[in-house]
């Protein structure tokens, strides 16, 4: 596998798209010991270089600048048989990105330094995919304590979060602000009024009523990211809402935006694609938290993605083992894995919803770089080689059987996918080789 030592990698007339260069153009890519070196019309022509090189055909595939992504669980510690950090960066790769962040809510929860580096040691022995850890908000996510902020983050942490349940203390949520400001650390909130959602399956509306199944309503949602908006303009902190799932949690990071606040938030593939419909038959893969919710909603989703209200694509790739989701609906642990289907699953928004391609690919890519601290992925000159290869057209079926993830918890498999991941480059090394196969 050649890798920053190994030989150099030539995309021959490729379409190169890289929004924050200006770049949309058929042209050649050198990548020399991990670097991309040379960019241009008939750049490899004059490279001298190209007998010794891996010459990739680009003809009628596109190369983009690698994905971040937000919002991953891998599971180690603690839930080795759903995902481990081995199998989630093997279908990260797959799914085209260079980075991941990884949520705490692993066992024990990642609330200390040991865990941080735990986690760290681990993927660098793996290879390939980056991964980042978000640290805890509270010991325990108990919502209580603050955790050691300043040591999760000299550990390596690049944000905290409590994620899978909500900071729902107004007095622990202003200190977590305040304290992790000088840290220079966002705080990403699940943000759910666990009062308002107790007991609750699935949205609360129409289906929930027929199906006899527990709502949980969009205000619960809505209520935490106005209270944590006000708290963060008034300790003037960064605050980023994870995975947001309403018409009114759009409105309000719109409107704080608007004031010129930091907040960001980010949505997740299944929520700009399904509704709670999905749901009906008790469907467990659907199950998730938040819920799926209604057609205006997933509308007022795909445009604030659009218009950059939202800023990043997440994917809350959820692993789940069939003993969490074949079971009762009341029984099933929300999630849903995504790593290796995101792209596959929302290449088709540009061609039917208000997205464009450049918004796509920043949200998947640079946005959520500059959420994490994380230097974007690019395609200037002498950039790291962090690139995604990808063919627009190809169709494909993800396949239980082809998934690097040990889960199987999606309701997108043997749906047929347009818009495939063909390779990735992390940290200058090939991650994921798809061309070979
Ligand atoms: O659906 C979800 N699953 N939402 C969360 O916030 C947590 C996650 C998990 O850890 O499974």
């Amino acid at each position: 596998m050649p890798s920053p030592s190994g030989p150099p990698l030539v995309f021959k007339n490729v379409r190169a798209i890289d929004p924050h260069l200006g770049l949309d153009a058929e042209v050649d890519v050198v990548i020399e010991k991990g670097v991309i070196t040379r960019s241009g019309r008939g750049a490899a022509s004059s490279f001298e270089g190209l007998a010794a090189a891996k010459v990739v055909d680009g003809a009628g595939r596109w190369l983009l600048p690698a994905f971040v992504d937000l919002h991953a669980h891998l599971r180690e510690p603690g839930y080795e048989y759903k995902e481990d950090i081995a199998s989630g960066l093997e279908a990260a790769a797959r799914g085209g990105y260079a980075h991941i962040c990884v949520m705490p809510n692993t066992k024990p929860v990642n609330d200390t330094r040991a865990v941080t580096e735990m986690m760290l040691r681990r993927a660098a022995e793996v290879g390939g995919t980056r991964l980042h850890p978000i640290a805890a908000i509270t010991r325990g996510q108990a919502g209580q304590e603050l955790t050691e902020m300043a040591e999760l983050r000299a550990a390596g942490a690049v944000a905290v979060s409590d994620d899978g349940v909500c900071v729902m203390s107004s007095a622990v949520m202003r200190r977590a602000l305040e304290y992790a400001k000088n840290f220079d650390l966002p705080v990403i909130q699940h943000a759910e009024d666990h009062d308002l959602t107790l007991g609750a399956q699935m949205n609360e509306g129409a289906t929930s009523a027929r199906l006899g199944l527990r709502g949980w309503p969009r205000v619960a949602e809505d209520i935490i990211i106005a209270r944590d908006v006000l708290l963060a303009e008034y300790v003037k902190a960064r605050y980023h809402a994870a995975h947001i799932s309403t018409a009114g949690a759009a409105r309000i990071v719109r409107e704080a935006k608007s004031r010129g606040l930091p907040v960001t938030c980010e949505v997740t593939p299944h929520h700009l694609l399904l509704t709670d419909a999905a749901v009906i038959g008790y469907e467990t893969a659907c199950k998730v938290n938040p819920p799926l919710r209604e057609e205006s909603d997933i509308e007022a989703l795909q445009n604030a993605l659009a218009d950059g209200t939202i800023d990043a694509i997440a994917t809350d790739h959820a692993p789940h083992s069939s003993l969490e989701k074949d079971c009762e609906f009341e029984e099933a642990s929300p999630g849903m894995m995504g790593l290796e289907l995101c792209f596959g699953l929302l290449l088709e928004l540009c061609s039917r919803s208000p997205l464009k391609l450049p918004r796509l690919i920043d949200a998947l890519s640079t946005a959520p770089a500059r959420i994490a601290g994380l230097t974007p992925p690019s395609l200037r000159e002498g950039a790291l080689a962090e690139v995604v290869l990808v063919s627009p057209e190809a169709t494909w079926v993800p396949k239980t059987e082809a998934l690097a993830s040990k889960s199987r918890n999606t309701p997108f498999l043997e749906r047929t996918l347009k818009g495939r991941v063909l390779l990735t480059m992390a940290d200058g090394a090939i991650a994921f080789d798809g061309l070979k196969s």
